[in-house]
């Protein structure tokens, strides 16, 4: 989508860059000319996608941690800080699963909220800092869920630390903003991504659901995701700090409007409403 190669020369760190959507942001950037970094939980899957990242011909290196581990990714960002610097930063890794939450315990909100919130703050502070301190532009962007606005029910870990992310984003934004650092989020709907999938969809029929409900009839594609994470770390996009893009074929709204539902009307009651109305 994007003309030339914005990123050449250029270096982004993806949280999450082994799987899923972390890995197609990755590439995506990389086929953009991006030098990438990527953190993950699995030193084999990051190996194998360092591999298929540097396919566009950059360079990717990557740090096995779990975000968790504060400290750990202190010494990562200052490591990078020491070579090559970093130009943006992507808060992309997430835990997340189905409960109902009076069978979950304190730990089990702390092991999403740790990743999800806090070891995403965590990161993007360490990065900040050291941007600010080198008078170095940078740009973040989280990866978050219509649901960070609205909360969901049986995945409340997750949509509680979604949506301190969320606010995190837009306030750092703001503060920021002055220091040539912007920030922004994705909020994206359904996009089958193996770690989602495997997570948090119970059966065939769930998925059935979501795309029957969705007023475009599918799930997104990883690709058109990746694209947009492109433009919003690009320069193309460098009017555009504090915002949140949701990303979802309309589900969102079809879940708000009182009178959506009307769609499953039958067409004899519609031909009616219309002879009535005539006839008023
Ligand atoms: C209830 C659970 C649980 C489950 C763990 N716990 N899984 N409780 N239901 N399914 C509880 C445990 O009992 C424990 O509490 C505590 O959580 C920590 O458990 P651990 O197994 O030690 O967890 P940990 O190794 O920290 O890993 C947890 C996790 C894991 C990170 C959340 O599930 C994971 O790795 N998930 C894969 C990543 C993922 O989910 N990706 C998809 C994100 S997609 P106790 O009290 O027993 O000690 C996404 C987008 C949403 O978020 C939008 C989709 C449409």
């Amino acid at each position: 989508m994007l003309s030339g190669s914005p990123f050449k020369g250029k270096f982004y760190m993806v949280t999450g860059g082994g799987s899923g959507l972390g890995l197609e942001i990755s590439r995506k950037l990389a086929s953009y000319g991006a030098n990438i970094y990527i953190l993950g939980r699995d030193r084999e899957k990051l190996a194998g996608a360092k591999k298929l990242i540097e396919e566009s011909g950059t360079e990717c290196n990557f740090f096995p941690v779990d975000i968790r581990e504060f400290e750990q990714v202190r010494k990562i960002v200052d490591d990078i800080f020491s070579s090559s610097g970093m130009d943006g930063l992507v808060n992309n890794a997430a835990g997340n699963f189905i409960s109902r939450t009076e069978d979950l315990s304190m730990n089990a909100f702390l092991s999403v909220i740790n990743i999800v919130m806090n070891g995403s703050i965590n990161i993007t502070l360490e990065t900040g800092k050291r941007w600010i301190e080198s008078k170095r532009k940078g740009v973040v962007l989280s990866i978050l869920t219509t649901y960070a606005e609205t909360g969901s029910a049986y995945v409340i870990p997750s949509a509680a630390a979604k949506g301190g992310l969320s606010t995190f984003t837009r306030s750092i934004a703001v503060e920021w903003g002055p220091k040539g650092i912007r920030a922004n989020g994705i909020a994206p709907g359904p996009f089958k991504t193996e770690g989602a999938w495997k997570n948090l969809i119970p059966d065939q029929s769930f998925e059935d659901y979501l795309i029957k409900k969705n007023p475009s009839r599918r799930l997104g594609t990883t690709e058109e995701i990746s694209e947009l994470a492109a433009y919003l770390l690009s320069d193309f996009s460098s009017f555009i700090n504090g915002e949140v893009i949701r990303i979802d074929g309309g589900e969102y709204l079809r879940g708000a409007g009182e009178f959506n539902d009307l769609s499953m009307l039958p067409e004899d009651v519609w031909d009616r409403m219309k002879e009535r109305r005539k006839k008023q």
